[in-house]
């Protein structure tokens, strides 16, 4: 991997907070659905809130991200990791775009059905957002691995 990243931008270390404040969020936001009480629509209030937050930060994040040696350098050093890396990137605007429209869609709930789909909708795009950072994380890992001699 490489050794001297450009000071302008994101290190590993702002990617790493980043990715912390991306994943509390949902957390939060799974929090605040799983303590909603029957016919109180307040929860949609502070759930609109957590999502757009967690738009903000992942805009942030996803742009920072395919500026830095992850996305940039790493493919370069590892063409193993080249598709890998790519779908990770496609997977970006696809995970922003599922969470906008779960934001969208949350003032219309007609009834209780109708949010228990939602719910199971939000629970879903959680675990996709959660399964692409693991992959990223991994991918770092390895190749730091690999970096100091760990693949033998
Ligand atoms: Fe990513
Ligand atoms: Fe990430």
């Amino acid at each position: 991997m490489r050794d001297d990243p450009s000071p302008n931008r994101p290190s590993n270390d702002d990617l790493h907070r980043q990715h912390h404040a991306c994943m509390a969020i949902p957390e939060a936001l799974q929090r605040c659905v799983a303590s909603r009480g029957d016919g109180d629509p307040t929860w949609r209030r502070a759930a609109d809130a957590l999502i757009a937050e967690l738009c903000l930060a992942l805009v942030q994040h996803f742009a920072d991200e395919v500026r830095s040696e992850l996305f940039v350098d790493l493919p370069r050093a590892r063409p193993w990791d080249a598709a890998r890396l790519a779908r990770l990137a496609a997977e970006h605007p696809v995970i922003l775009a599922g969470f906008a429209d779960l934001r969208r869609e949350l003032a219309d709930l007609a009834d209780a059905s109708a949010e228990s789909r939602w719910i199971a909708r939000l629970r879903a795009a959680i675990a996709t957002l959660r399964r692409h950072e693991a992959e990223e994380t991994e991918i770092m890992l390895i190749a730091g691995w690999d970096d100091l001699g760990g693949s033998g």
